[in-house]
Parts: structure tokens; C-alpha cells; sequence
């Protein structure tokens, strides 16, 4: 028979206490994903308000305005001060590759998707798509422009009966600077509200007129529209979710081909953590490679309803508790929708609603 010790004598083991740092606002899917797990959760923001800080049991506020390694530096005393032994960072995890060891050496693992010139590598699509194993999916015909003369001679290059050209910026986000180019304007999908449309008029006029970033110019894909959702660690995929997006929600899909390709990124890059890459099909729906992102997509809520809990997985194997031969299943064919939630900051100063005309109209 066993007996049982006073609770005050009982041993306690701790629970390991888990940081997600600074992030984009989807972070709070995790936190809350993770209730119940045997993890202590820890979240930090610079913004008291974020909704990170609402979906987190144990908070604490970044200091504003501290940047590369004299963040890095704060970083780590914050975590050694409070015992925190795994942090998934948001801000600055690329230049917190190079911190690995120093983390290590004072107990804690700091998961950063891979080191910094290998995820300063995947946000250049011109380096990335140019360095890129098409054996793994094709990628459509493309090149760069950074002069009107370089578009000019892009147009002609790439120019294919019956293919539309589009640009994009090597370095952006949320589709920032990407158009469709059409030979001429088309008033009704203007007036549709088409704004990833351009005409090439429109598009040599804006290109003429001062110094350009790095510019992509592609073979535009037709076909639909792909996003996959994975979780690696150390070079290995644990699970991958492929959602296909559409015009009412998206679909979670069975596709074998998309899930050995998110396995062969996870080994080329040797990626650890929620990572998302996004494919186009073309007009005879061959997948391509559009771009990876090492970090958290903003849809992965959809990929989590497919019974894919990400953060648990990665903590699970960061601290050798995952139990690789009995990986969850994904659940596939199933149609998901995200809903929108209001979250109350606190009460509102009402001068100052009296003046904020412009918004109540679009309320
Ligand atoms: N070659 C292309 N053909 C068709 N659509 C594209 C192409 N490249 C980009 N897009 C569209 O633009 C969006 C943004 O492009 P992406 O490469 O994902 O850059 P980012 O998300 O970093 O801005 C994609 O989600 C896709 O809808
Ligand atoms: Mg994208």
C-alpha cells in the first residue's frame, strides 16, 4: 500500500516553463492551445494591450525599442531571472540564431526555426527561388527587375501567348506590392474591387519613377491556391496540414505530394518550429512553390481544426517527450471557417469616440 505524504512534503515537480515572445497576434492560437498541456506558460509583448498577453496565465512586458543583440541580451536575463527553460521567439528570431549557444549554456532551449542566414535566405524570394530544388515542385518561369530597363526587358523575356505576368517585391508580406499586370485597364474589376490587378501602363509609369527595391516578375498561376501548415523539429516534419483556400473558407485536404514536400523543406533547411509555405497550381493544377515562411502562418487556426495541436507537438519533441510513432492523425475533407471574436481593452474615453467618425461609418 502506498501512502501518501502530507501535500506540503509531496515532492513538487515542476511543470518546464515555455516563453512565446513578442508575435503576431495568430500566437494567441497556440497559447491557448497549449491549456492543459504539462507546460507553464509564459507570454511577453511590448504592447500591454496585445491579445498574446490576454491568452497567456503568466505575462510579463517587453521593454519598447530594443533591437539585435542588446535584445537578445535582455532576453536572456528575463528568462534566466524567472526560470524560463524553452523559448519560441516572435521578434528577432533571426538574428537569435546566433544566441543558441549562449541560451543553452544557462539551461534554456531557445527554438529558432533554423540559423539567420538560412532565414534571411527564405525571405528574399529572388535568393530563395534562385537557390531552389525544383525537383522538390516546380517553381513558375520568373526574373528581377530593379530599372524600367530591367522591367522592359523582363516583359519581353517572359512575355508567353496566353500568360498573364505579375510583380511582387522580393522582400514583402500580406501579398504587400503584388499586381496581376494587364495589358490594358479593365473597369469591371475595378469596379468589382480587384486591387491585385494593374495595368502595364500604370505599372511602367510607377516603375520609371525613382529607385526601385528588388522587384520580382513572374509567370502569374491560375490555378488554386494552396497553404501548409508544419511542425518540425530539427531538420524532421512531425505533421503537416495543407488547406486549400477558397472563396467561402477553406478545405483541409488529403495531399501525400505536398506533405512529402513539407517534409523535404524541414530537412533542407533544417527547420525547427511552425513553419508555412504556400503553393499556386497552374492551369493544368500542378502545384508550384510560391514561398516559405519560418514562422507561424496567419491561418493556422484552420490547420489546428484539423485536430493538429502545433505548439504541443514542437514542446513535446524540444523536451523528448514526443512520441514520434504515435503522431496524431489530420483530419482531412473537412470545410473550416474562422470567426471574428471583440475582446474588451477597457472603457473608452467618449470625446474621443465623438471624433472617430470615419470608423463608426465602416462599423
Ligand atoms: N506567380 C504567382 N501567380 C499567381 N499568384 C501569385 C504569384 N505570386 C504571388 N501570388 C499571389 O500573391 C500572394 C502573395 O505572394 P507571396 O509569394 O506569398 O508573398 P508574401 O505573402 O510574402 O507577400 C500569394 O498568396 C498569391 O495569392
Ligand atoms: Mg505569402
Amino acid at each position: 500500500m502506498t501512502t501518501l505524504l502530507p501535500t506540503t512534503e509531496r515532492p513538487i515537480t515542476a511543470l518546464p516553463k515555455v516563453l512565446f515572445t513578442k508575435n503576431f497576434s495568430v500566437t494567441s492560437a497556440q497559447l491557448a492551445a497549449l491549456e492543459g498541456a504539462p507546460y507553464e506558460v509564459w507570454a511577453s509583448h511590448t504592447d500591454p494591450d496585445h491579445g498574446m498577453l490576454a491568452a497567456a496565465p503568466h505575462t510579463f512586458l517587453e521593454p519598447r525599442g530594443l533591437l539585435g543583440d542588446d535584445y537578445a541580451a535582455w532576453l536572456l536575463s528575463a528568462c534566466t531571472e524567472r526560470g524560463i527553460t524553452l523559448v519560441i521567439p516572435g521578434k528577432e528570431r533571426e538574428r537569435l540564431g546566433h544566441w543558441r549557444p549562449a541560451f543553452a549554456e544557462a539551461g534554456i532551449a531557445l527554438i529558432v526555426p533554423t540559423d539567420e542566414a538560412t532565414q534571411r535566405h527564405l525571405e528574399r524570394k529572388d535568393e530563395f527561388l534562385r537557390a531552389w530544388d525544383a525537383s522538390i515542385l516546380p517553381i513558375p518561369q520568373w526574373t528581377t527587375f530593379d530599372t524600367s530597363a530591367s522591367f522592359e526587358d523582363g516583359l519581353k523575356a517572359l512575355n508567353t501567348d496566353g500568360v498573364r505576368l505579375c510583380v511582387k517585391p522580393a522582400r514583402g508580406i500580406y501579398a504587400s506590392g503584388f499586381r496581376v499586370l494587364m495589358e490594358r485597364p479593365d473597369l469591371d474589376s475595378f469596379l468589382k474591387g480587384e486591387l491585385y490587378q494593374m495595368s502595364v501602363a500604370a505599372a511602367r509609369e510607377m516603375f520609371a519613377g525613382g529607385a526601385l527595391p528588388t522587384m520580382l516578375l513572374m509567370h502569374t498561376l491560375e490555378g488554386a491556391e494552396r497553404s501548409i501548415d508544419c511542425v518540425a523539429w530539427q531538420g524532421r516534419l512531425i505533421r503537416a496540414v495543407v488547406r486549400r483556400k477558397g472563396e467561402q473558407g477553406q478545405r483541409l485536404e488529403d495531399r501525400p505530394d505536398l506533405v512529402a514536400a513539407a517534409e523535404k523543406i524541414a530537412h533542407t533547411y533544417h527547420l525547427s518550429g511552425i513553419f508555412n509555405f504556400q503553393t499556386k497550381d497552374d492551369n493544368s493544377r500542378v502545384p508550384h512553390m510560391l514561398e516559405i515562411n519560418a514562422r507561424a502562418s496567419g491561418g493556422l487556426r484552420y490547420s489546428m481544426a484539423g485536430g493538429i495541436n502545433f505548439p504541443r507537438l514542437l514542446l513535446d519533441a524540444a523536451t523528448g517527450t514526443l512520441d514520434w510513432a504515435a503522431l496524431p492523425p489530420v483530419r482531412t475533407g473537412l470545410s473550416v471557417a474562422e470567426d471574428k471574436v471583440v475582446r474588451v481593452l477597457g472603457t473608452a474615453d467618449l470625446a474621443e469616440a465623438e471624433q472617430g467618425e470615419p470608423e463608426a461609418a465602416a462599423g
